[in-house]
């Protein structure tokens, strides 16, 4: 199978997940592949809450309701993709800048489906640069703080994130224990959220490969 099939697959395997009351939606060109599969049973659901405006749009051009998180007392499920992920279903998100909305809703739902093809499967996170959002004055000074910490900040160009804010893909860094430094750098003042989802991380990984899809589940106590 290749990249694309690979999305599309894990993509409507996903809907198995969404079965009713409102979804939580994430945002990414796999999750793009699950809104469009959502939109085929749509009649099933009550509707959607949306981590990025590109989702609560594409949510919208299919009829799809989108609610305000505020408004919404249960969301069974978040559908979500990864930059990187690894078999305890710690990930790096945040390559689309959505970070901060996805941390959100991701704390919010009983149950977190990650959903990736098998390029994203790594055995330790920190290849894929680690976004992270940050108030714009406080730019230089988190800049800093990441290069005290071994990694490369390189400020997205042309880039604000939803909420106005900045983002630093820091390059370079090697996530031995992803809880910890989640935890390190979002006591950082000035940073608002950062990629790495390992306190809350996913339950459920659908990981497409080319043989089909294969279903991950966390091993907790
Ligand atoms: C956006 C994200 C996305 O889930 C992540 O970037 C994966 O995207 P794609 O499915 O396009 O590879 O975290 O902030």
């Amino acid at each position: 199978m290749a990249q694309d099939e690979q999305k599309r697959a894990v993509a409507q395997a996903a809907l198995k997940y969404a079965q009713e009351g409102v979804i939580g939606v994430g945002s990414g060109s796999t999750v793009n592949l699950f809104i469009d599969a959502l939109a085929t049973v749509k009649g099933r659901i009550e509707g959607a809450v949306a981590a990025s405006e590109a989702s609560a749009v594409r949510l919208k051009q299919h009829g799809i309701r989108v609610f305000d998180l505020n408004t919404v007392n249960e969301l069974r499920v978040y559908v979500d993709g990864a930059d990187e992920v690894t078999e305890h279903l710690h990930m790096i998100k945040g390559g689309g800048g959505a970070l901060t909305r996805e941390k959100i809703i991701a704390a919010v739902a009983k149950q977190f489906v990650c959903i990736c093809d098998a390029s994203k499967l790594v055995g330790v996170l920190g290849r894929f640069p680690l976004p992270v959002e940050v108030i714009p004055m406080a730019r230089s000074y988190v800049g800093r703080e990441m290069l005290r910490r071994g990694a490369h900040p390189v400020l997205r160009e042309n880039y604000k994130t939803d909420n106005g804010n900045l983002i630093l893909d820091c390059h370079g860094l090697t996530l031995l224990d992803p809880p910890a430094m989640e935890v390190e750098l979002n006591n950082v003042a000035g940073v608002v959220t950062n990629g790495i989802f390992a306190r809350r991380p996913a339950d459920v990984l659908l990981v497409a490969e080319p043989g089909g899809v294969r279903t991950i589940t966390a091993k907790r106590p």
